[in-house]
C-alpha cells in the first residue's frame, strides 16, 4: 500500500513528539546562507531531520538538516535550519511535507527566507526584499496528486499568498529597525543551473523583481492548510540579464547573504514581537 502524505504527515509529527512537545506559534524556513539566524535562539531544542520519519534530509551548501526549536525575540518559535530544493531531487510533495508539519507543530505563520537574484535594476546584492507575490516558473505543483481533504482543499486560493496584514507589519519592523526594504514579486525557478540571460529578461519582462530557486512550493503547500506567509529575500547577484550581466558563483552568493541575513535578522527582532497572538 502506497503511504499517504497524511500518514506520512502523522508518523513524521510522531517522530518529533519523541523528542519535544514545544508548540512553537512561529515557524521559519531559513535559506541559503541564511542558517545563521538560529543562532538568535534561546533555550534551544534541535531535532536532526534523520530523526524524522519520512522527512527528506538537506544537502544544499549552506544547509544544516534540522528543526530548531526555541524561544526568538519572546516567540516560542520553530526553524527549519535547511530547506528541500527541488534541485536536489526532492519531489514537490516532500517539501509540502515539511510546511504540513510546522503546522501541525502549532505554527500560525510562516516566515520563509531565501536567497536570490535580483532581475530588477535598482536591487543591489546585500538588500532584502519582501515578497509581495510569486509567480511559480518550476512546471511543477506540490499538490499535484491525490488530495487529501483532512489535509486541505484541492484547489486552494492563492490570490494573497503572502498575507498583506503581515506584510505591513514587515514594512513597519523594517522602519523601526532603520533597515531599507524592496518589496516585489520573487520568480521561482527549478534550478540548479542558473537562468540564462534571456530567461532573465523573460522574467523580468513578467513582472518578477527576484528569482530563486526555493520558496514557492513552500507557499503553496502553506495555503493549502491556511497558513499566512511573509517572504524575505536575501538579494545576492544581479540577475537582470543585461549587458552588463557578470557571471555568477555560489561564493557570491553565500557572501552576500550573510550581508542581507543580518539585515533579516534585524527586521526579524522588531517583527516577532509585534505579531499577533
Ligand atoms: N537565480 C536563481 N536562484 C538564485 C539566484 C539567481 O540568480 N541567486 C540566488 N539564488
Amino acid at each position: 500500500m502506497p503511504v499517504s502524505q497524511l500518514q506520512r504527515l502523522e508518523a513524521a509529527l510522531a517522530a518529533v513528539r519523541k523528542t519535544t512537545d514545544r508548540t512553537p506559534d512561529t515557524a521559519l524556513i531559513l535559506g541559503s546562507g541564511l542558517g545563521q539566524l538560529a543562532d538568535a535562539v534561546a533555550d534551544p531544542v534541535a531535532v536532526g531531520y534523520e530523526e524524522i520519519a519520512g522527512f527528506p534530509v538537506s544537502t544544499a551548501p549552506g544547509h544544516a538538516g534540522r528543526l530548531v526549536f526555541g524561544r526568538l525575540h519572546g516567540r516560542e518559535a520553530v526553524l527549519m535550519q535547511g530547506r528541500f530544493h527541488l534541485y536536489e531531487g526532492w519531489a514537490p510533495r516532500d517539501i509540502a511535507l515539511a510546511v504540513y508539519l510546522l503546522q501541525r507543530l502549532g505554527a500560525r505563520r510562516l516566515i520563509v527566507t531565501n536567497a536570490a537574484g535580483a532581475l530588477n535594476e535598482s536591487y543591489g546584492p546585500g538588500e532584502v526584499m519582501a515578497i509581495a507575490d510569486h509567480m511559480n516558473f518550476t512546471g511543477s505543483d506540490p499538490l499535484t496528486g491525490a488530495n487529501d481533504e483532512a489535509i486541505g482543499p484541492r484547489f486552494p486560493d492563492l490570490s494573497r499568498a503572502y498575507d498583506p496584514a503581515l506584510r505591513a507589519l514587515v514594512r513597519a519592523a523594517a522602519e523601526r529597525a532603520g533597515q531599507p526594504l524592496q518589496e516585489g514579486i520573487y520568480a521561482g525557478v527549478a534550478g540548479p543551473s542558473l537562468e540564462t540571460s534571456a530567461e532573465r529578461r523573460f522574467y523580468r519582462a513578467s513582472g518578477a523583481d527576484a528569482v530563486g530557486m526555493s520558496t514557492v512550493h513552500e507557499t503553496i503547500a502553506a495555503a493549502h492548510v491556511g497558513l499566512p506567509v511573509i517572504g524575505l529575500s536575501a538579494i545576492t547577484n544581479k540577475a537582470t540579464g543585461g549587458p552588463d550581466q557578470q557571471p555568477d558563483t555560489i561564493e557570491e552568493v553565500i557572501a552576500n547573504a550573510a550581508v542581507s541575513g543580518r539585515k533579516i535578522a534585524a527586521i526579524l527582532a522588531e517583527l516577532l514581537p509585534a505579531l499577533p497572538a
